[in-house]
């Protein structure tokens, strides 16, 4: 993982899919030596900062206890409460907080936020969502296909729903990892054509499907993975009234997945709205591994605090 070692990960287009590939094999790995008991302490005396604009669950617990779980330690940070907070710029925090901490992960609305403090932190920075992407979450994600389908290559997902975060990592990954990826959003929440674009290259070079409709039925016939996200993101909330009326024929339910394969499987990043973007049959019925998807997280994220933070030399005998 020395390739990786000292970089950050703000989204996946400077990433190959040897490195995704590796990030999920060392997952494997870690989440085994955690459940046999193992200690995997690579990142002993090691400190990320977690800095946070915006509300979590599942990212602020699974990094925190993470790093518990690889001997280091976490700060949660809510910016608000924070000389960011008060308007310090995000290249000075970025200079200070990279004296004290060997990692910073941060949630936050603009890319361009998460850019920045790259920019200025010497240290390597992970992406714990933005308005644009949402890289943790899909390495959770793929991790759990893997575990249930045993394979990625040539796996198809539809993802139903808004253009946004979730649907661009999506774009960004499947074809990297040898999946057909197919995104249905009504008109006007399509997702962003610079990416779409990028997502068709890398999606033509290793012979993956791509496909971005407005037509839901489309996107879920044959598939082996049925997904979606909220209709009204983190920032999107005045609009949520409006979106519910919008997205309506988008919602996962039991008529749209009866044309997706017999043995599909439906992923949620989670929170959901029962009743909205999927109905509560589908969420909680046998084909749902939302929860085996949300454990996922701490897993893979381990994975990627170990290949971006830990001293090469700390993998030591049945680690990777
Ligand atoms: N899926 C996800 O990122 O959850 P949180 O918002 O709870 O972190
Ligand atoms: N698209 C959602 C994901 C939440 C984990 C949001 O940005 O709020």
């Amino acid at each position: 993982h020395s390739e990786m070692h000292g970089r950050d990960l703000l989204d996946f287009s400077d990433y190959s899919s040897e490195e995704l590939t590796s990030l999920l094999e060392l997952a494997v790995v870690l989440k085994e030596a955690q459940k046999t008991g193992f200690t995997h302490h690579v990142l002993a005396g090691k400190t990320l900062a977690m800095v946070f604009e915006k509300a979590s669950t599942r990212t602020r617990v699974s990094f925190e206890v993470g790093m518990v779980q690889l001997g280091g330690h976490a700060l949660f940070m809510q910016s608000g409460s924070t000389q960011m907070g008060r308007g310090e710029p995000i290249s000075d925090t970025a200079s200070v907080l990279a004296r004290y901490v060997d990692g910073i992960m941060i949630r936050t609305f603009a890319h361009a936020t998460v850019q920045e403090l790259a920019k200025y932190a010497s240290v390597p920075v992970i992406n714990g969502l933005t308005d644009e992407h949402h890289p943790c979450q899909l390495l959770a994600d793929a991790l759990t296909i893997l575990e249930h389908k045993g394979t990625l290559e040539g796996v198809t997902v539809a993802y139903v729903g808004d253009g946004n975060n979730m649907a661009h990592s999506w774009l960004q990954i499947a074809p990297k990892l040898g999946m057909n990826i197919r995104i249905a959003s009504p008109t006007g929440y399509l997702p962003d054509q610079q990416i779409v674009e990028q997502a068709k290259r890398v999606a033509v070079a290793n012979h993956t499907e791509l496909l971005i409709t407005t037509d839901p039925l489309r996107a879920v016939d044959g598939a082996d993975v049925i997904t979606t996200d909220v209709w009204a993101s983190m920032g999107d909330e005045s609009e949520a009234e409006e979106r519910k009326l919008l997205f309506q024929d988008y919602q996962i339910n039991e008529s749209l997945t009866g044309l997706a394969n017999k043995d599909y499987l439906f992923l949620h990043c989670l929170p959901a709205h029962r009743g909205e973007e999927v109905t509560a049959d589908v969420i909680d019925g046998p084909h749902s591994v939302v929860f085996d998807e949300a454990e996922n997280r701490l897993h893979t994220q381990k994975a990627v605090l170990s290949a971006l933070m830990a001293e090469t030399d700390a993998f030591g005998e049945g680690l990777a």
